[in-house]
């Protein structure tokens, strides 16, 4: 019998219709739920959602979590901030697919979404350190899930890794969620740009049409 999957979605744009990274999304999810009816996509949009609080007392949590964890412990109870933590990042560990739309704001990512990253980057719970020879290892524990990343950006970027030789102009946006998404043990990473989008005309609709057929594409595979 086929098990009914769960797809997270989150958007972090926060530009509704007029998003392209949205826009692109959604003509994905609605491939993907074309062919696969049974399953459930829930939206996390990143700008409207309360993401919990992750101050002081979350920061000293996460840090008293590591030692606790490290010299045997069992982890922190979820209270207080970690009551949030754990929230969120059992929304995330209960999808079994996640798709992920991001602008590029300021050569990386959008505040919001930096703020739900480090909300589930957390030890113990979606990541594990282990001491072997006095080092710390770290393994990811949010596995065996395919992560479909939509990615705008107003100008157009190279797919490599930043270096200094792209002067003023460096996607962090791409590189740093794809090693935010490693870290916490995503491999199956897909990725669908969206660019450039900063000017308007006729190139800046084609660019997003084929973006869309990619996405409808992908989606089948997905
Ligand atoms: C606050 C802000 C910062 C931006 N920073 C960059 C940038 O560093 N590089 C770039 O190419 N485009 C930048 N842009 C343009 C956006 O990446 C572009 O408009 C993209 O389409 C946004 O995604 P969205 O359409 O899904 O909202 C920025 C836009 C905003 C609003």
């Amino acid at each position: 019998m086929y098990e009914m999957a769960k797809v997270l979605y989150l958007e972090a744009s926060p530009r509704g219709d007029s998003s392209y990274s949205s826009r692109v999304a959604k003509e994905f999810l609605k491939a993907y739920q074309a062919k696969n009816p049974e399953d459930e996509v829930e939206v996390l949009s990143l700008f409207d959602a309360d993401l919990p609080t992750f101050s002081a007392q979350g920061a000293n949590q996460k840090m008293e979590n590591i030692i606790n964890l490290v010299s045997g412990g069992k982890g922190l109870e979820a209270e207080g901030e970690w009551a949030g933590v754990i929230r969120e990042s059992d929304r995330l560990k209960s999808a079994d697919k996640v798709v992920l739309s991001s602008p590029m704001w300021n050569f990386s990512i959008p505040y919001r979404l930096k703020h739900w990253i480090d909300v589930v980057t957390q030890p113990g719970v979606t990541f594990v350190v282990d001491v072997v020879d006095d080092a710390p290892v770290y393994t990811g524990l949010v596995t065996d899930k395919p992560l479909q990343m939509i990615l705008a950006s107003g100008s157009p970027y190279e797919m490599r890794f930043p270096r200094e030789t792209d002067g003023t102009k460096t996607d962090f946006q791409r590189a740093y969620l794809e090693h935010a998404f490693r870290f916490m043990g995503f491999s199956d990473m897909r990725l669908i740009k969206v660019q450039p989008t900063g000017i308007p005309g006729p190139d800046l609709e084609a660019a997003v049409v084929s973006s869309e057929a990619h996405a409808r594409e992908a989606a089948l595979m997905f």
